[in-house]
């Protein structure tokens, strides 16, 4: 079966008018997950990648599936004043207000070569605080993957100029 056969449409969550895109059967299903693991690593041969960035909390799910499978270090950015030690900040737009995310300062070293991963590309902004943070911290960018992209909200424009893959359109 497709990849896209393991996403569920939910209407009206978190709030009406929303069409949710809920990964757990992907994650339910070992061969599915597997397939989509497989997907996202087929692109990063031989791009040396040091570590990979999981956006909390979605993205942590393969965010450490790729870690450990192109064996290097995983890099949590999380929610404000989650992350114990000394954090760098990004905040983004949301439809209503903004929110903002959270690294450790010393997960990056200057010059490293970083995996973003987050489960969906939608409107681009969370993505988006993510590389401003890579960058504050002297990393280089290599990809930012995504399960899947909701191709109407137009996310790419956000993160322009960075090299993105995304397992699944819609
Ligand atoms: C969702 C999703 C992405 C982000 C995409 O996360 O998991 O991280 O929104 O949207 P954007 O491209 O418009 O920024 P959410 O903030 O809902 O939190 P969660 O991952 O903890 O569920
Ligand atoms: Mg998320």
């Amino acid at each position: 079966m497709a990849l896209e056969n393991y996403i569920r449409d939910i209407q009206g969550f978190p709030k009406e008018g929303i069409l949710f895109k809920d990964i757990t059967p992907l994650l339910l299903d070992s061969k599915a997950r597997l397939e989509c693991l497989e997907i996202l690593v087929s692109t990063l041969k031989d791009k040396k990648i040091d570590k990979v960035i999981g956006v909390e909390s979605r993205g942590f799910f393969f965010g450490i599936l790729l870690a450990q499978e192109l064996s290097v270090g995983f890099i949590p950015v999380r929610k404000p004043n989650k992350l114990p030690f000394a954090t760098l900040s990004a905040s983004y737009d949301l439809e209503y207000g903004s929110d903002t995310l959270e690294i450790h300062c010393d997960a990056i070293q200057k010059g490293e070569r970083i995996l973003i991963h987050d489960d969906v590309l939608a409107t681009g902004g969370t993505a988006k605080a993510v590389c401003e943070l890579v960058e504050r911290l002297g990393g280089i960018i290599v990809q930012c993957n995504f399960i899947m992209e909701l191709t109407l909200l137009n996310g790419r424009a956000k993160i322009a100029g960075n090299e993105i893959f995304t397992a699944i359109t819609f």
